[in-house]
């Protein structure tokens, strides 16, 4: 089969770097790809149609949740390409807080009480009705991870709404004015992931990511700093728990509701002292955690997603997901101002260096420089994975790696996993 991946991420690098050992893969590209990516296959410029028709694709993998927002899977389709991702409709998921909000209402999945409202005032109204407290603030549509303010009190809920209404109006895809103000929770955060084909669930792994930049859990969200995986204390009773009392319940609701979701459910979760609560889905695989699970992960995922896409005769019930023993950590190398301004165009080096230490390293934002070096193009630019048989070994593995690659201005957290012991 000839596969085409469209992103350019880390969570694309781990994509195309496991979709290629495939028995099933002959040939694989990226569109747009990155350094890191262009190592191991082709990287093409242009729409996802044009590129998919370029190379006569077989089978496409979307990554990013943007081009899963516009509709590229219906777009493919509509051209006759199959797709791994879910339809614009189904996308929702992560690109609608409202709708996702409602769904889990009406089909009695548990999540924080929560209020939408079509403008800035209304909510403003709602948030001085209610008592003093922690609330926290939406923007309805994707919002690169920017888009909620947790506050503590009323005051800074009020300044919340303007805040991510600001946000929104630069960045969402689609109703850039709608707001949700929901009820706080607390506990820790787990994300667990399963594939689905529409109608059956295929429950992966779960990982924990660090959103903060500095250690502690401080300072400014990012997109994920680094995450680990498995986490101890998601227990195999959780675990059925969400299964049960989550996925399940989310996937009947929108069966229901007559939207037949293929692709991956990204379940963010909130450990409540009530129980498993949901703080968001979105609509594909999480970057970074996409790098750890694909390198924990011992089957060929490439039967897996086609069977989310419903090509070929193998059925999603029939895969039986199999892990490595050892546990992951992955680092981010973050470039210098990230996550406010990063700055690009620093030369890496390195980088084989930290590969025959034995770290898996996974490009994120990076781009070949004119006389062939390989330079940061982005925010998140490396995604350093450690395996071991102790976290503290899959640590060691990772940080070890970490100082063999330098680039100016480099910054990570040097606390990934440190709930795992
Ligand atoms: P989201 O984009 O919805 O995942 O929210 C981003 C982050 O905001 C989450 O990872 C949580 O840390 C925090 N958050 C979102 N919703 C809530 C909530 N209802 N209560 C407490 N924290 C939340
Ligand atoms: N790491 C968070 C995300 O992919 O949304």
């Amino acid at each position: 089969m000839k596969i085409l991946v469209l992103g350019s991420g880390g969570r694309e690098h781990a994509l195309v770097w496991k979709l290629k050992q495939s028995p099933l893969c002959d040939e694989i590209f990226c569109s747009p790809g990155n350094a890191g990516i262009a190592q191991i296959c082709p990287c093409l410029s242009g729409s996802p149609v044009e590129v998919a028709r370029e190379i006569g694709a077989d089978f496409v993998v979307v990554g990013p949740d943007g081009l899963l927002a516009d509709g590229v899977v219906d777009d493919l389709n509509a051209a006759g390409f199959p797709a791994f991702g879910p339809t614009k409709s189904a996308a929702r998921l992560e690109s609608s807080k409202i709708f996702t909000k409602k769904l889990l209402e009406k089909y009695g999945v548990p999540t924080a009480k929560f209020a939408a409202f079509d403008d800035a005032a209304s909510a403003k109204n709602y948030i001085e009705a209610q008592n003093e407290g922690p609330l926290v603030v939406k923007a309805d549509g994707l919002a690169v991870g920017k888009g909620v303010v947790v506050a503590q009190n009323k005051a800074e809920a009020l300044a919340g709404v303007d805040e991510v209404l600001g946000i929104a109006a630069q960045t969402v895809a689609g109703d850039a004015g709608k707001i949700v103000v929901e009820e706080w929770m607390s506990g820790p955060e787990v994300s667990f992931f399963a594939l689905c084909d529409g109608k059956s669930l295929l429950p992966l792994c779960d990982v924990q990511d660090h959103k903060r930049v500095f250690d502690g859990d401080l300072g400014p969200n990012t997109g994920g700093m680094g995450c680990y995986s498995p986490v101890p204390f998601f227990t195999p009773e959780l675990r059925e728990t969400v299964i049960q009392t989550i996925l399940k319940p989310t996937l009947r609701g929108l069966q229901n509701e007559g939207v037949e979701y293929r692709g991956v459910l990204y379940c963010g979760l909130m450990l409540t002292e009530d129980g498993p609560k949901v703080v968001e889905y979105n609509a594909r695989f999480g970057d970074p955690e996409c790098q750890i699970l694909m390198a924990r992960l011992e089957n060929d995922v490439l039967p897996m997603l086609l069977a989310c896409a419903g090509v070929g005769d193998e059925k999603l019930e029939d895969f039986t997901p199999k892990w490595k023993r050892e546990n992951a950590v992955l680092v981010v190398m973050a470039a210098q101002n990230y996550p406010a301004t990063p700055r690009k165009g620093d030369t890496i080096s390195g980088l084989e260096n930290a590969q025959s230490a034995g770290a898996l390293v996974f490009h994120a934002g990076t781009k070949i420089g004119e006389s062939g070096e390989i330079q940061t193009n982005g925010g998140r630019v490396l995604g350093v994975v450690g395996l071991g048989e102790s976290f503290q070994k899959a640590r060691e593995i990772a940080y070890d790696a970490t100082q063999k690659i330098h680039f100016e201005g480099a910054h990570f957290r040097r606390d990934i996993g440190w709930q795992a012991g």
